[in-house]
């Protein structure tokens, strides 16, 4: 009989967890070259004996564990990649690099691998398979479009996936629980450079100019008005201006201002309507002062939907999993993004928030900082979400 209750079976999955999270820490990698990192996740697998293949110039890999017959498939993700934060948490193993693994991805990585140290000990206990996507760059290009690209759905077909992240994603999500939300769960991501391109000159004879730095201004303002002015407050808008540069001194009047920001939506129509108006209200402002741009609209990542049934099957899993105290249904999504949103566009996919925070010096701070810290004792919990969810979904006879 297989539980993946047995608290005795998981205590020694658990120790490894740890060791494992602890050393991925110390070498956290950027984007998609995650070299070192992929070879220690390939090392495990080899001594678990999971067979795998690697994608992306060996920057990602893909592990297959095969159940006692023929069935459905469903793939189990874990990011990769670290972030350019200079780490000031002072653990004993904390990185040396200069980068950081500062949104817990190296606890995504140590429980996706203590989910297959459970399940390939336990294949008699299901039918199909299971793949293991550990995926790069997940904060930034983006691993799992090019990973779909190159076939990781495919061969076997994989017909749902499962995700989770760790820390405090959702500030709504109470200590102790796993969150989900059946539907749009994280925002579009869209990325917005705007040049202002006016005529420079000196500052005392503003008349002879086209002011870029006076019609950038207007412009930062001029784009919330599509925010609050023109949009229902019920559907989820947020436009960020994050970046001002242009000028170098106080008597030059620069020829050019640059504005960085970023753009985040639910709704996919929302978001084509919100890049045609950034452009039309930008072109006509800067038309109307003599001056021009040129606008770079970039569609990162799409929004990430939960798919309905699949959703309440990890909401039955978790259940098991925790206890019904510790599921939490979410209310609202967040405006964050995820590439996870194109494999759960490819197939059907649930993305959940397992809440894992823990202190530094006494406070918690937040994902991306230099202080971020996960709790390691919740790595058995999110592994097993992982085999219940997976087990559940193949109907497994015996779980
Ligand atoms: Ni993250």
């Amino acid at each position: 009989m297989s539980d993946t209750r047995h608290p005795e079976e998981w205590q020694g999955i658990q120790e490894q967890m740890q060791q494992w999270r602890r050393d991925l820490h110390r070498l956290p990698e950027l984007g998609l070259y995650v070299p070192e990192t992929s070879l220690y996740v390939q090392s495990v697998l080899g001594e678990l004996g999971v067979p795998f293949h690697t994608l992306l110039d060996g920057n990602a890999v893909v592990g297959l564990i095969e159940g006692a017959g023929p069935g459905k498939c469903i793939a189990l993700r874990a990011d990769m990649d670290g972030l350019p934060v200079r780490k000031e948490t002072g653990l004993p193993f904390a990185s040396t690099n200069g980068n950081m693994h500062a949104c817990g991805h190296d606890g995504h990585m140590a429980m996706l691998l203590g989910a297959a140290a459970w399940l390939v000990t336990h294949r008699e206990s299901f039918t199909g398979s299971i793949k293991l996507l550990f995926q790069p760059a997940e904060e930034s290009p983006g691993g799992a479009k090019p990973m779909i690209e190159a076939g990781c759905l495919e061969n076997p077909h994989v017909d749902a996936v499962f995700g989770l992240h760790a820390g405090a994603i959702s500030t709504e999500l109470p200590e102790e629980t796993v969150g989900f939300r059946s539907g749009p769960l994280m925002a579009a991501v869209d990325k917005l450079q705007i040049v202002v391109q006016g005529k420079g000159g000196h500052a005392a004879y503003p008349q002879t100019t086209v002011d870029p730095i006076t019609l950038a201004a207007e412009l930062v303002l001029a784009l919330q008005t599509l925010v609050s002015r023109e949009k229902s407050p019920f559907d989820p808008l947020v436009l960020s201006i994050t970046c001002i540069n242009g000028g170098r001194g106080m008597n030059v009047i620069p020829d050019s201002v640059e504005l960085l920001g970023t753009v985040r939506t639910m709704n996919p129509e929302t978001r084509v309507w919100l890049a045609r108006r950034i452009r039309e209200v930008s072109e006509q402002l800067a038309a109307s002062r003599g001056a021009a741009v040129e606008i770079k609209h970039d569609f990162i990542y799409p929004a990430l939907f939960n798919d309905k049934s699949l959703t309440a099957l990890a909401m039955a899993a978790a259940r098991k999993v925790l206890g019904e105290q510790r599921v939490y249904e979410l209310t609202e999504p967040v405006m964050g993004g995820e590439d996870f949103a194109f494999l759960a566009e490819a197939v059907p996919g649930v993305y959940a928030f397992q809440y894992s925070m823990a202190s530094t010096d006494g406070e918690i701070y937040p994902h991306h900082t230099s202080r971020f810290d996960i709790d390691e004792a919740s790595f058995s919990e999110g592994a097993r979400l992982h085999v219940q969810v997976a087990l559940d979904f193949l109907g497994a006879v015996d779980a």
